[in-house]
């Protein structure tokens, strides 16, 4: 395990900005290889229709010739499979992750180009990307209220945000349930996989200091988004939608 993870105060590196993202790009270096397996088995295999599904509102929606960041892209899926629907795209992954973007060049024969980058300080001119899409990326960053400003700052009027990701259950009930089972599946796979249980027990904490896809949405507004498709799954505990830069 990367030293600097040892004996980490996870809650207060979840609550403070400054500190989230010293945390977050080791634990994802350091899970990177394993990284696709762990996304299909957590997600007993939901994973890979929530992806497709997303692809099915965004790929239409892109304009022909388009540029598109792929933002914390991990791998490459949603790059890859977005070029492989559009090959007319120009699609950039980009990821904090070293090991993660060495991963996803592995297969940039296949047409999407990645480098390493900041999902909250996109390497996009004001004004310039017809899209950008996100997996489990905004939960993941510092600050996604400023890193979804960003996206409203690099896109051009009318181009799209296509995002998944996990949010904060507004039911107290549901998401005591939800989040208790994530916790301790996470655990148990982060000790199996890595020897060390906070690599996937992150998750079901920054779920809790996620927002709520009310907020998320409301959020959007504010920034001058207009929701054109979305959907809602595990009681408000996973959706992906495409929001269109007015
Ligand atoms: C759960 S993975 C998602 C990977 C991929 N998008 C997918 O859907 O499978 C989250 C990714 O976010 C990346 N990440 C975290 N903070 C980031 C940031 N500030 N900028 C860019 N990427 C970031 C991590 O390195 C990791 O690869």
């Amino acid at each position: 395990m990367d030293p600097s993870l040892r004996g980490l105060d996870l809650e207060a590196h979840l609550t403070d900005p400054a500190r989230k993202q010293q945390f977050v790009t080791p634990m994802f270096d350091i899970i990177a290889p394993r990284y696709d397996a762990f996304t299909r088995v957590f997600s007993f295999g939901m994973d890979a229709g929530w992806k497709r599904a997303l692809l099915d509102l965004v790929a239409p929606r892109v304009a022909q010739g388009g540029t598109v960041i792929d933002g914390a892209c991990g791998t490459g899926d949603l790059a890859f499979q977005l070029q492989a629907r559009r090959p007319d795209l120009v699609i950039t992954g980009v990821d904090a992750s070293t090991r993660m973007i060495a991963l996803a060049q592995a297969g940039a024969a296949r047409g999407p180009s990645f480098v390493v980058g900041d999902l909250g300080a996109l390497p996009a001119a004001d004004g310039t990307l017809d899209a950008i899409t996100a997996g489990y990326g905004y939960r993941n960053t510092p600050d996604w209220r400023a890193a979804l400003a960003d996206a409203a700052r690099a896109l051009k009027p009318g181009g799209v945000l296509a995002t998944l990701d996990f949010h904060r259950p507004a039911n107290a009930l549901w998401r005591a349930l939800f989040l208790g089972y994530l916790r301790v599946a996470g655990e148990l796979v982060g000790w199996a996989w890595h020897g060390h249980g906070i690599v996937y027990g992150y998750i079901a904490p920054s779920i809790a200091h996620f927002c709520t896809l009310a907020e998320w949405e409301h959020e959007l507004a504010r920034l001058g988004f207009v929701i054109e498709a979305h959907e809602v799954r595990l009681l408000g505990g996973v959706a992906w939608m495409v929001a269109r830069k007015r």
